[in-house]
């Protein structure tokens, strides 16, 4: 039997021959390509402007900037996510505010946020975790009443949406991820949906050097800017993806439906919500009975083969984060599903049948270890 790896991208022949047009064609960076998928994001989102980025990390910084989060600020996020999230309010000069996750979400919970609030707090940041997306009627209530910035961490959530309205349509600054893992790829990249159209010529300036240029031979650089442009070629990719969000997403959600048919409930595993209104199903991961040897589980797995991912060790506890005064045992319920957390495989090109051969080696390694 061939080896199932958690998690794998699929691209159309039909893609991989515009990425082949696009290379003959003599222009490969940000060109005809970013614009056209430029076009269509913003058009997914409901209008709203979108402008495309090299990755997700690099997009959430942008949008902490356009945000006016700097040295001396504060941002409240929750520690249980990819370290990026909290890596770029450091990068920005900023103090990550940790805000312990909910148990059953393992999204931020928005009970906890109004006691961390500070005259320092600037702004907050959710995480959409597996595509589950955090309450957006209390969070923009909670801001609305802080008069706090968001930027959204939906790296996660595309094709997710919040009560009928899709994650991206609405809100404040909007940031997503197209790298390799998320439901759709472009290879490396990301995206910011902004909340109006003044915001754009600010954010092409801190995407490309500052620069802007004007007549045939001007050139005028008035703010720092990075350099995190996407590619024509990473864009030809996006372009080939979006048509075949809504068959991803609709796949996702029946795969994620026959984990919970499946699964024995008599193992102890804490499973996700059953969310088939607003999730993507970006992954599925179940929290291993207390105290199971994750290592060792992991590794059955994949002499079953099968592969297994970690999404992810609670940020505050490595040991970078450590060194800035953050503690072990400061948020429990983010530790210990940070510890005990497994991804299992859930990608558009799995069939039924590798939900039923997960769910089966998941009990035979876990009862059998009981024995
Ligand atoms: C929650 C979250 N935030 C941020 C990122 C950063 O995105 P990227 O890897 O595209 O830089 C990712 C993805 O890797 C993510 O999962």
């Amino acid at each position: 039997m061939s080896f199932l790896p958690f998690t794998r991208p699929s691209i159309d022949e039909a893609t991989i021959a515009g990425v082949a047009e696009v290379l003959r064609s003599g222009w490969i960076t940000s060109g005809p390509q970013v614009k056209a998928f430029e076009a269509e994001l913003s058009r997914y989102c409901g209008g709203r402007p979108v402008r495309t980025f090299a990755s997700g990390t690099i997009t959430m910084e942008v949008g902490l900037r356009l945000a006016g989060v700097g040295p001396g600020d504060e941002v409240i996020t929750t520690p249980l996510s990819w370290v990026a999230t909290a890596s770029v309010i450091l990068e920005v000069g900023a103090r990550p505010v940790f805000v312990d996750v909910d148990p059953v979400t393992r999204n931020i919970d928005l009970k906890k946020i109004e006691p961390a609030i500070t005259k320092k707090t600037k702004a907050i940041i959710p995480v959409d975790l597996a595509g589950l997306p955090v309450d957006r009627d209390l969070l923009y209530q909670l801001s609305k009443k802080h008069q706090l910035r968001v930027v959204e961490d939906a790296a996660q959530a595309f094709g997710a949406s919040w009560r009928g309205r899709r994650i991206g349509s609405f809100g404040d600054l909007v940031s997503f991820s197209f790298h390799a893992n998320k439901n759709i790829t472009t290879a490396e990249g990301g995206a910011l949906v902004l909340p109006d159209e003044s915001l754009v010529p600010l954010t092409e300036k801190l995407r490309f050097q500052g620069v802007v240029r004007s007549g045939e031979d001007g050139m005028e650089v008035d703010v720092l800017g990075g350099k995190a442009n996407m590619t024509d070629i990473a864009a030809r990719i996006g372009l080939g993806q979006l048509p075949h969000l809504e068959e991803f997403t609709a796949k996702r959600r029946a795969l994620a439906r026959h984990y919970f048919e499946r699964w024995d409930r008599s193992l102890g595993c804490e499973l996700p919500p059953e969310d088939f209104g607003n999730s993507n199903w970006h992954m599925f991961q179940a929290v291993l009975p207390a105290g199971f040897p994750r290592a060792r589980f992991i590794a059955a797995m994949r002499e079953a083969g099968i592969g297994v991912g970690v999404h992810y060790p609670a940020i505050h506890t490595f040991s970078a984060y450590r060194a800035l005064g953050y503690r072990e045992g400061q948020f429990p319920n983010a530790e210990r599903i940070g510890r005990e957390t497994v991804t299992l495989p859930l990608f558009p090109a799995m069939e039924l049948t590798d939900v039923e051969r997960v769910v089966k080696a998941v009990n035979d390694i876990v009862r059998g270890a009981r024995k």
